[in-house]
This record gives C-alpha cells, sequence and structure tokens, in this order.
C-alpha cells in the first residue's frame, strides 16, 4: 500500500473527523465532491479527506490536482490489491484515520457533504459511538436508488440483516447504508485485532455486527442521485453480501458448528443422486454407496470452504485441505459402526440411540476435526 499527502501544509487545528472515502473509477467525481465538502465541512468541523482508492482509471491523478486548492489535507491510499471490495477499502481507511471520528462516505456525491458535521454533531450530543445517516427515517429518502429493483433488493435486504441481527441492528433503521459517523475508539481493538473481516458493500453491517458500538444515533438523509458515472455493484456483490451474512452469523463456534451441521444434510442431496445414477449406470451398490458418498463429501467442502472458512484458508494449499476434509469425512463411516457396537456393548443403549448417539458423536468430531486439523485457526 502506498500513501501520498498532496496538500502538505496540515491546518492548524487538528482534525476532528477523518472522512474516509472509497473510491474504484470515481475519476469524473472527486474534483466536485471535495469542492462541496471545502464547501460546507472545514467552517463547522476541522476535518481530513482520506481516499482509498482501487481504482483502474486516472482518479489518482485527478484527486491528487483536485487536492491542491482544498483547505484541508486530503490523502489518497492506493491499494495494491483490492482485498474485500469497497468494505476492505473502508477498514483500510479506518486504520489509517487519525481523527476521533471517522465519516464514510461514498466518492460519488450520494451522500451529500453538507451533513457531515451533523452527524458529528448528533454523536457528540447524544454520546453516541455510531450515527447512522438513514434513508428510512422522517424526512430521509431514497430517491437516488434508481429503479423499483433496486428499492426492493434494498428492502428485502434490510428486512433480512434485521432479522438475522435483531440486537445488533435494533436502534439501526438502515443498516444497508453506506454513510455514517463513527469513533475511532469504538473501531481501533478490532482494526489493531484484525478482527474485521469485510466483504464487499455492506461496512456498516460488519462494523455494527462486530463492534457493537455501544449507543446508536441516527440521522435521516435524503439518498441521491449519482452525480457522474454509474453505480459499480454487480450481481456478484449481491452474492458476496449472501456470504456476509452467514460469516457474521457463523462468528461463534456454536453457530458455526450448526451452519457445518446444516451444509452437511444438504451433502445428501448430491449423494443420493450420484447414488442413483451410478447404480443406473449398473454398478454394485456397494461401490456405489462409496463413490457416491464423495460426490457429497466434496459438495460440503466446497460450501465450508465459501461460507465458513474463507478467512482460515492461507493456512494449507487447498489439495491440502480437500485431502485432510476427505479423510475425516471417511473416516467418519468407518468409525461409525464400532462406536455404534461400543454404545449398545458398554452403555446398554439400544440400537436406535446408539447409533444416534454414534452420530452426533462422530458429528462433533468431525467438526473440532475439520476446525485443528483442516483450518487452524
Ligand atoms: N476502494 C474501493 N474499492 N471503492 C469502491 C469499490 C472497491 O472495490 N467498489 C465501490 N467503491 C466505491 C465507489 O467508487 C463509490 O465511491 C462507493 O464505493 C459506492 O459505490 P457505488 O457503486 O456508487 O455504490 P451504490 O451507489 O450502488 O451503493 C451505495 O449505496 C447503497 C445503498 O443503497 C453504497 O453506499 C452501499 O454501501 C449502500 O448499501
Ligand atoms: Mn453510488
Amino acid at each position: 500500500m502506498t500513501g501520498e499527502r498532496p496538500h502538505p501544509a496540515g491546518p492548524a487545528e487538528p482534525a476532528a473527523v477523518t472522512l474516509v472515502i472509497p473510491t474504484f473509477n470515481e475519476s469524473a467525481n472527486v474534483r466536485e465532491l471535495l469542492r462541496r465538502i471545502a464547501e460546507s465541512v472545514p467552517a463547522r468541523l476541522p476535518c481530513e479527506v482520506l481516499f482509498v482508492d482501487d481504482s483502474t482509471d486516472d482518479t489518482p491523478a485527478v484527486i491528487a490536482d483536485a487536492a491542491r486548492d482544498c483547505p484541508f489535507p486530503v490523502t489518497a491510499l492506493h491499494r495494491e490489491s483490492p482485498d474485500g471490495g469497497l468494505g476492505g477499502a473502508v477498514v483500510a481507511g479506518l486504520a489509517a484515520a487519525t481523527a476521533d471520528w471517522v465519516v464514510v462516505m461514498d466518492g460519488d456525491l450520494q451522500h451529500p457533504p453538507h451533513l457531515v458535521p451533523e452527524l458529528v454533531a448528533t454523536g457528540e450530543r447524544t454520546g453516541a459511538e455510531l450515527v447512522v445517516a438513514s434513508r428510512y427515517l422522517p424526512g430521509g429518502s431514497r430517491a437516488g436508488l434508481a429503479g423499483g429493483y433496486r428499492v426492493a433488493v434494498s428492502r428485502a435486504a434490510t428486512w433480512l440483516a434485521k432479522g438475522l441481527f435483531p440486537r445488533a441492528l435494533k436502534s439501526v433503521s438502515d443498516p444497508m447504508s453506506g454513510f455514517f459517523a463513527i469513533r475511532r475508539s469504538a473501531v481501533a481493538d478490532a482494526v489493531t485485532g484484525d478482527e474485521l473481516k469485510p466483504l464487499g458493500y455492506k461496512i456498516l453491517l460488519e462494523l455494527a455486527v462486530r463492534c457493537r458500538p455501544e449507543t446508536v444515533a441516527e440521522a435521516p438523509f435524503v439518498f441521491q442521485d449519482r452525480y457522474a458515472g454509474e453505480s459499480k455493484s454487480t450481481a456478484r456483490e449481491g452474492m458476496r453480501f449472501l456470504r456476509h451474512l452467514v460469516e457474521l452469523r457463523t462468528a461463534a463456534p456454536l453457530a458455526r458448528m450448526v451452519a457445518f451441521g446444516l451444509i452437511g444434510l444438504t451433502g445428501f442431496v448430491p449423494n443420493l443422486a450420484a447414488l442413483w445414477a451410478l447404480t443406473a449406470a449398473g454398478l454394485h451398490y456397494l461401490p456405489a454407496e462409496v463413490a457416491a458418498n464423495q460426490f457429497g463429501v466434496a459438495w460440503n467442502f466446497l460450501l465450508i470452504e465459501v461460507l465458513l472458512f474463507r478467512d482460515r484458508r492461507r493456512h494449507r494449499h487447498f489439495a491440502d485441505r480437500a485431502g485432510r476434509f476427505a479423510l475425516l469425512a471417511n473416516a467418519d463411516l468407518v468409525v461409525r459402526i464400532p462406536l455404534i457396537a461400543l454404545f449398545v456393548g458398554q452403555l446398554h443403549l439400544t440400537v436406535l440411540p446408539a447409533t444416534a448417539l454414534a452420530l452426533l458423536t462422530t458429528f462433533v468430531l468431525r467438526f473440532a476435526g475439520t476446525e485443528a486439523l483442516v483450518y487452524l485457526p
């Protein structure tokens, strides 16, 4: 990562707020954005601007040029690899911010800069650690959300997130908002401890769920039309959002074990389908059972890779992880029958409870083994 500070002379007063602005090919917007920030923020609140840029166009050059006329420091941080997308950029910005307050806003002017001092003032007045600019409060609106389709998607996403995280999002009416103020002290530990795992657009959700800011306030805002260019959000971003929800919901070990079990249950579908196909092709049912089982194992492996252990894959190579997972899954089958015999013989259980207990035991062992032997914590 490289940083540059095109504006060498800082303000006399230290900045009270760092504006963290993620940019991906926003060269047609950044000049006007800085102009509007200059017009409405520094007179009310000493500020600095920190762009976190993943652009492939000339945005960095435009920033450097526009920054010369700015009455506040402007820094551009260029990321060499755009890890985590928009959310990853914001976390990099949180790590580099210096003021007590950080305001996160988009680089396309959909978030009105003149609200920045008001968001911080609301936080100061209420003592809140997080102030969300919400489209769903009286006085707010989502005027700039182009088309009924995006409105419906945004509504469904909000409803889903609030359903999955009722406590963390209790006082957040707009968890999908990308415009908010947060006290740096509320996120500092999570940032330095590498606890944030942003995945795509919904960085507010990530911070609200993982950092649990003590009190949350909100202020209404009108989501404007984009100044220039087009949204960078794609269908892929929708898939990332669903993965992000699963990851946040399964952060606790017990929740991860339940998810592991549910994924395991879905593995019956490819398993039975393969069994049907192989026996239909004339294979004897016993070798077919063993082969079909591998389809279920592969299915489960791919799902847990993507949904449960994304941030723990780097410790081993793909083939190593796949081999270990397959070994554990097949050991499960081998161990189950002797275990049932043990439970019947030693614990004097009848066959059904013994089988249930054996299934449960091997399941817990397989989960623990997957955590410890496939994906080192
Ligand atoms: N650094 C970086 N890296 N910036 C990015 C990336 C990335 O991979 N992807 C997008 N951005 C920047 C854009 O350049 C823009 O400044 C800002 O993030 C928002 O991106 P848009 O593409 O304009 O997003 P949107 O308008 O569709 O969505 C916005 O509104 C939603 C509410 O409907 C965002 O604020 C969402 O977070 C928000 O949920
Ligand atoms: Mn936008």
